[in-house]
């Protein structure tokens, strides 16, 4: 089975994914990585051979859709591991349950507009929380809102800071993204 993996950051989650594929743990190829910029993903495609194209994320919106969708054509699952752009309904729409995103909160707690990054770690600890974690939940047309895949726990301790945590939530989601991955291909037999 093929993936297409899209990205805006430094590609952990990204990573987890090639060293599953690369230990044998994970049975899938990457046809690609799509990125919105310049970013440290692409350093990682590089040094796993991995092709990898960049979409102007100001310019040309209807080049870039077609563009993805050219380059998602036929792959099994598409994969948003720490992408920034919002993905338009046509696009959603021509792959209809097969596009998946890892958000570091226990959604839908901590989601939506502007809860990305340190943020929503931040707000985690603002409010107190005894626990928070990862989700991998398909992509629809709202923003965090489509339907939960998986999650995992992470406790938070007194002592976190929104650097500690999203730390420890990194090595969760680095774990949580390839099991889930594996899990959807084997389904599609
Ligand atoms: C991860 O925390 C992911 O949950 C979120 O963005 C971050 C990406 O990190 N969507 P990386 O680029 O995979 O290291």
């Amino acid at each position: 089975p093929e993936i297409v993996v899209l990205a805006s950051g430094g590609g952990s989650n990204f990573q987890s994914l090639i060293d599953a594929i690369e230990s044998g743990a994970l049975n899938a190829r990457i046809r690609c990585l799509i990125v919105d910029r310049d970013c440290g993903a692409i350093a990682r495609a590089k040094q796993h051979k991995i092709s990898y194209f960049v979409l102007d994320r100001y310019n040309h919106p209807a080049l870039n859709l077609n563009a993805q969708a050219i380059l998602c054509h036929n792959v099994h699952l598409i994969v948003c591991a720490g992408y920034l752009s919002i993905l338009p309904n046509s696009f959603l729409n021509m792959f209809a349950n097969q596009v998946i995103n890892i958000h570091p909160s226990l959604l839908p707690k901590y989601g939506g507009k502007g809860m990305y990054g340190l943020k929503v770690h931040d707000a985690v600890i603002r409010a107190g929380e005894k626990e928070t974690g990862c989700t991998v939940h398909r992509v629809d047309s709202g923003l965090d809102t489509g339907e939960v895949i998986a999650q995992e726990i992470v406790e938070v301790s007194v002592l976190d800071t929104p650097e500690s945590l999203q730390k420890k939530v990194l090595d969760k989601e680095h774990q949580l993204l390839p099991e889930t991955v594996k899990r959807l291909l084997n389904e599609l037999n």
